[in-house]
């Protein structure tokens, strides 16, 4: 049997935004069966599901809680906490709609809202094309969803207009499969103080603008494939 250590990645050097999963051996594994070729869309759905429902979860981490005491049926009084404020999704269209379910197993009825960005072909520039936000997502805290975090456009443009609608920066958590260093780079210096969770950071960008090793189109691999 061979067994691989978890490996480690250079967390010292990122921005202090920016928080990876634990690069367990478990979770390179389903990085490896998601970034090949070979793997049909069956499987490419069921593993990249499963790293979504882990970025959720760590996602739900950084949400503030408050404390709360209830009483236990064994009749003790528990001094635990309880989860404060309210929360809601945000998926880039179309890619991030593949990560709403993996949102909606662990909040139920949560309120999704959906951005679609696209760039603009006078400009070169990320331009807004459509949004639908719940009326209060001013006063929520917002989970934005994208799979790949590549040159950071998108997910910068996204941040511009949640924060047109009144969404302050630190309560904005933005939840990604891969990133590139430059993306990432990019993304944290213009906006510090939201948080990114990121399941992996690869070696960079090729001409195309995909991340390298990456795992190719998203949206192909998930919708089409
Ligand atoms: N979007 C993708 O789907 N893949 C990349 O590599 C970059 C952006």
């Amino acid at each position: 049997m061979s067994s691989k250590a978890p490996t480690s990645q250079a967390t010292s050097s990122l921005p202090p935004s920016v928080f990876t999963l634990p690069q367990t051996a478990q979770l390179e594994a389903l990085y490896t069966i998601i970034r090949d070729k070979n793997t049909r869309r069956g499987d490419f759905l069921f593993y990249s599901d499963r790293i979504i429902r882990l970025l959720v979860e760590e996602g739900l981490n950084h949400l503030p809680v408050v404390p709360k005491t209830i009483e236990t049926p064994t009749g003790c009084s528990y001094e635990g906490v309880g989860f404060e404020g309210k929360i809601c999704g945000v998926s880039i269209l179309r890619a991030g709609e593949a990560m709403e379910a993996g949102l909606r197993e662990v909040c139920r009825s949560v309120r999704i809202g959906k951005i679609l960005i696209q760039r603009d072909e006078e400009t070169a520039q990320p331009k807004l094309f459509y949004s639908k936000f719940p009326p209060d997502i001013a006063q929520r805290y917002v989970l934005l969803l994208d799979p790949m975090l590549a040159t950071g456009g998108s997910a910068m443009k996204a941040i511009e207009v949640l924060m047109e609608h009144g969404v302050p920066e630190d309560r904005i958590i933005f939840i990604n499969l891969i990133s590139s260093p430059e993306g990432l780079n990019t993304f944290c210096k213009k906006y510090p103080l939201v948080r990114v969770i990121t399941g992996w950071i690869d070696q960079g960008l090729n001409e195309k603008a995909y991340i390298i090793p990456g795992l190719g189109d998203f949206g192909e691999r998930r919708y089409c494939s």
